[in-house]
């Protein structure tokens, strides 16, 4: 158990948007006791979303990934908290949402629906460079 007080990007992706699960998200984040800091929905256009999947340019689901984020609203969230980074990965459970666990956003809401990229409801950046990096890019 340390202190580190940190930021992190959590965005709620377009098929979070679009089944309305915005709420339950927030809900399950403030529940934990993480601070909601700012919040903004965004149509994101393919220079933000290149900038911030920078680190998977090139892998065979870059070019789905990117499409299915531009395909509607995101909702942007700056969340505070000690350790909050590792934290929210956590409460989202893990990339693929067929084997996320029961109990976190992808376990619970989210499936393999048979579409070309994993719809997995949530994004969290994964460290401290990344939190700066990614909330820099959508809180500029
Ligand atoms: P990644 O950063 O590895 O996962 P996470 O969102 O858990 O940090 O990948 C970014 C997104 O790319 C991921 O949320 C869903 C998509 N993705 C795929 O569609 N297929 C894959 O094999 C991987 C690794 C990711
Ligand atoms: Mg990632």
């Amino acid at each position: 158990m340390t202190t580190a007080i940190e930021e992190t990007l959590v965005l709620v992706k377009p098929d979070g948007v679009a089944r309305n699960l915005t709420g339950e998200i927030l809900r399950r984040i403030e529940a934990k006791g993480y601070s909601l800091v700012d919040i903004r929905m965004v149509q994101a256009d393919r220079d933000l979303l290149a900038q911030h999947y920078a680190e998977h340019e090139g892998k065979p689901f870059y070019e789905p990934l990117m499409e299915f984020m531009e395909s509607g609203p995101v909702v942007a969230m700056r969340v505070a908290g000690n350790r909050v980074i590792e934290g929210f990965r956590v409460l989202a459970g893990a990339t693929d949402p067929t084997t996320a666990l029961p109990g976190t956003v992808r376990g619970d809401f989210g499936r393999d629906w048979g579409l070309k990229v994993q719809q997995n409801l949530v994004h969290g950046s994964d460290s401290v460079e990344s939190a700066e990096r990614e909330l820099s890019l959508w809180f500029a």
